[in-house]
C-alpha cells in the first residue's frame, strides 16, 4: 500500500494553483442524467471521487468523453437504454453517488440506489434526501441495502422544509424539482457556493430556480434542456488548506486561480490567527507568518467555518500560543485525526464535539495513519512543520479530493514523496 514520506521543516515559497471544485463537480455530473443534449464541462479535478462519479454514469448508460491534460468532459445522454440502478460497489466509496436518486427519479420515474456505506466521520443518514423525494410524491422503500424509488406519473412540484441543513439533501431536492410537474419552494437549504455553482450550471441547462430568500429557492419544473458548457468553481477546501500550509511554513507563497469573496470567513479567521496575506481579486499572496495566536471556531454550513477544514486548522492551533477551541458542529465523529497529532507530539483534548488545543507545541515526525479525506491532508500539514520524518499510511483518502498534492507542494520546495 503506497504511503507519503515527509522530510518535515522545509520552508516553503512558490505559487500553487488550484483545481477546480470536487463538491462542486459531482452534483454537477449526477445532474447530467437530466438532459439528453451535449455537455461540456470544464476544470473538473483530477481526483478519485469524480472518477467514480464518472463510473456511476457510464453504468446508468451515459457516455463520458474524458480529457486529463485540458480537464474537459464531454457528457452524452443519447441513449435508449437506460440503467436506472447505482450499485453498492460503487456507493460505498463515495457518498456523494446518492445524488443520482433525484435526478434518476425526476426523469426515468424509478431509480434502485444503494445505501452508501458506512462513514468514519459519523453515522451521515440519507434520510433528509428521502424526506425531500418523498414530498415531491416519490414512493420509497428500503430493501436489501438499497433505496427503491418510484413516481409512476412522474414527480410534483411541492415545499418542502428541511428540518436541518444538509448539501447533499439540497442538491437531491433541487435536482428531481427542477423536473417535477409544477412549482417547488425549498425551505431551509444549504447555500455552499458548490451548490450555487450547480444552481449556475442547471439555469444554463435550462431550469428556472430562483432565490426568494437567503435559503429559500423556488423551483419551476419541467425545463427543456439545452447544450451547455460549464467552467466547474475552483476547490475553496483545497484553497483554505493551502493558506493553511502556507500559514503554518510559508515563506512567500501565491496562491492562484480562486475566488476571496467565497472564503471570507476563513480569510478572517486566518488573518485572527495572526496569518499575513494579500488578498487579490483572483489570488492570494500568504507571507512567512511572525506570531500565530490562538483563537475559538466553531464549524457551521456556509457562510460559517466549513467542517472540511477543521483537521487542518488544528495543525495551526498547535503552533498557536495559548489555547485554542473548535467545537464540531457539522460531524459527530469528525476528530479521528487527534490520536495521531497526539502521537507526533500535539496536546489536544477531546470532550463530547469540543477540542482543546494547547499551544504552542513542536510536533516530531512519526509514522501515522489517515482515516479519512480531510483527515489525511492534516497530517501532511502537521508533516510539513515536524522535525524528521513523517510517514502517513492509507493515503489512498487523499487521492479522493486533493488533486497532485504532492507535485503542488513539491513545486514549493517541500520535501515529500510516494513510496
Ligand atoms: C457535503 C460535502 C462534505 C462536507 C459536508 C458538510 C460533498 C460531496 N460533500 O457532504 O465534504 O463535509 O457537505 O459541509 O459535497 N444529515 C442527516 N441526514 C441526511 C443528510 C445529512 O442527518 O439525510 C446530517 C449529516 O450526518 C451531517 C449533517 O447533516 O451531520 C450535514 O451533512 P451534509 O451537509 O448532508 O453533508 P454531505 O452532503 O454528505
Amino acid at each position: 500500500m503506497k504511503k507519503l514520506v515527509i522530510k518535515g521543516k522545509k520552508k516553503l515559497y512558490g505559487s500553487i494553483h488550484i483545481s477546480g471544485s470536487k463538491n462542486a463537480t459531482l452534483p454537477i455530473l449526477a445532474s447530467t442524467i437530466l438532459s439528453e443534449k451535449k455537455i461540456i464541462i470544464k476544470n473538473f479535478p483530477l481526483v478519485k471521487d469524480v472518477f467514480t462519479m464518472i463510473d456511476l454514469l457510464v453504468s446508468i448508460g451515459l457516455k463520458v468523453n474524458i480529457d486529463k491534460k485540458k480537464r474537459i468532459l464531454k457528457i452524452d445522454n443519447n441513449n435508449k437504454k437506460i440503467n436506472t440502478v447505482a450499485t453498492y460497489r460503487l456507493l460505498k466509496t463515495m457518498r456523494a453517488g446518492v445524488l443520482v436518486l433525484g435526478p434518476l427519479l425526476a426523469k426515468y420515474k424509478k431509480a434502485k440506489v444503494s445505501l452508501p456505506g458506512g462513514c468514519a466521520i459519523g453515522t451521515r443518514p440519507v434520510d433528509l434526501h428521502l424526506f425531500a423525494l418523498k414530498k415531491l410524491g416519490a414512493k420509497i422503500k428500503i430493501k436489501n441495502g438499497y433505496i427503491h424509488a418510484s413516481a409512476k406519473n412522474g414527480l410534483t412540484g411541492n415545499k418542502i422544509r428541511f428540518p436541518s441543513i444538509s448539501v447533499g439533501a439540497t442538491e437531491n431536492a433541487i435536482l428531481a424539482a427542477v423536473q417535477a410537474k409544477g412549482i417547488s419552494v425549498l425551505q431551509n437549504c444549504a447555500i455552499e457556493p458548490e451548490i450555487m455553482d450547480l444552481i449556475f450550471f442547471l439555469r444554463k441547462l435550462g431550469s428556472k430556480i430562483s432565490f426568494i430568500g437567503k435559503r429559500k429557492i423556488k423551483i419551476i419544473g419541467l425545463f427543456k434542456p439545452k447544450t451547455v458548457i460549464h467552467k466547474v468553481m475552483f476547490d475553496r477546501i483545497e484553497l483554505g488548506t493551502y493558506l493553511i500550509a502556507s500559514g503554518l511554513i510559508g515563506e512567500k507563497i501565491n496562491i492562484l486561480k480562486i475566488n476571496p469573496k467565497l472564503i471570507k470567513t476563513e480569510i478572517q479567521v486566518l488573518k485572527k490567527m495572526g496569518i499575513r496575506m494579500k488578498i487579490g481579486t483572483s489570488q492570494i499572496t500568504v507571507y512567512k507568518s511572525k506570531v500565530i495566536k490562538n483563537t475559538k471556531i466553531k464549524t457551521e454550513p456556509y457562510p460559517g467555518f466549513p467542517t472540511d477544514l477543521q483537521a487542518q486548522i488544528m495543525v495551526l492551533m498547535t503552533r498557536a500560543n495559548g489555547v485554542s477551541k473548535i467545537k464540531e458542529s457539522i460531524f459527530e465523529n469528525r476528530f479521528m485525526h487527534v490520536p495521531e497529532l497526539k502521537r507526533m507530539g500535539a496536546k489536544i483534548e477531546i470532550k463530547d464535539n469540543i477540542a482543546k488545543v494547547y499551544g504552542a507545541t513542536k510536533l516530531s515526525g512519526a509514522e501515522v495513519m489517515a482515516t479519512d479525506l480531510r483527515a489525511s491532508v492534516s497530517l501532511v500539514l502537521a508533516g510539513l512543520i515536524a522535525e524528521n520524518r513523517t510517514i502517513i499510511n492509507r493515503i489512498y483518502h487523499l487521492d479522493r479530493g486533493y488533486e497532485n498534492l504532492e507535485s503542488k507542494l513539491k513545486k514549493c520546495k517541500a520535501v515529500i514523496q510516494r513510496i
